[in-house]
């Protein structure tokens, strides 16, 4: 095997570095998030870093990076307090990557591409049409990481939208009938194949 010491880590090309440290934590799941500021201006981009925080109460949590640049996404979520997370598909990768070139507050990544948004149920933040798992969140928290200067932003799940077939008995989301991908590094989109499920595991007698 290759083996990368800390020092030839530290040591890599800018970019070899990023490819190299953003892939080898595995799969990462896909989402676009929808934001509105309060002027109306739509804006939907792409992140890696959604991930569960907890089931009761239904919390989320993504990575911010550093705020040297705009951030658009962020500072929607944090004025109005609301955003979308929704589920990228195989049909969506081209545009779905898209989503993370730097327009202006004014301009929106749907005006873009082929994403189109949709509004429901009266929720501020637009969906993605297209996606078929949808989470409407709410804003509640954020703690910064200083070692890097990033910020983990904590949201409640206030709700969910999901494909009938996607839907099992037991609550359970089949995600490979959704199509959803799964983010490999910072520019890979991976299909995904369900295996197996399996019981709760038990001690062995
Ligand atoms: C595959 C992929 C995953 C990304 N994941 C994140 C992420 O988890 N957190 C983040 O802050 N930016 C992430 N980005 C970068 C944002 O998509 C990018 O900064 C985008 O311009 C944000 O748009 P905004 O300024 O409209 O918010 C990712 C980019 C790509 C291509």
């Amino acid at each position: 095997m290759i083996h990368f010491s800390k020092e030839n880590i530290d040591n890599l090309d800018k970019i070899y570095r990023l490819n190299l440290i953003n892939s080898c934590t595995g799969y990462k799941s896909a989402n676009l998030l929808g934001t509105v500021d309060s002027d109306g201006n739509t804006n939907v981009a792409v992140f890696s870093s959604i991930t569960h925080l907890g089931s009761n109460p239904a919390m989320i949590g993504f990575v911010l990076r550093p705020r040297t640049v705009p951030r658009n996404t962020y500072n929607n979520l944090y004025k109005m307090k609301f955003f979308t997370v929704n589920h990228i598909n195989v049909d969506d990768i081209n545009d779905a990557h898209h989503t993370s070139a730097k327009y202006p507050k004014k301009i929106s990544e749907f005006d873009k591409t082929n994403l189109e948004p949709e509004f429901l149920d009266g929720f501020v933040a637009p969906f993605v049409k297209s996606s078929k798992i949808k989470l409407a969140c709410k804003y509640l928290n954020e703690y910064s990481i200083k070692e890097n200067d990033t910020i983990l932003v904590v949201a409640s799940i206030e709700g969910l939208y999901v494909e009938k077939e996607i839907l099992q008995e037991d609550g359970w989301l089949r995600l490979d009938h959704a199509k959803t991908v799964a983010i490999n590094g910072l520019d890979g989109y991976a299909e995904t194949k369900l295996i197996e499920r399996f019981e709760y595991a038990r001690p062995k007698k």
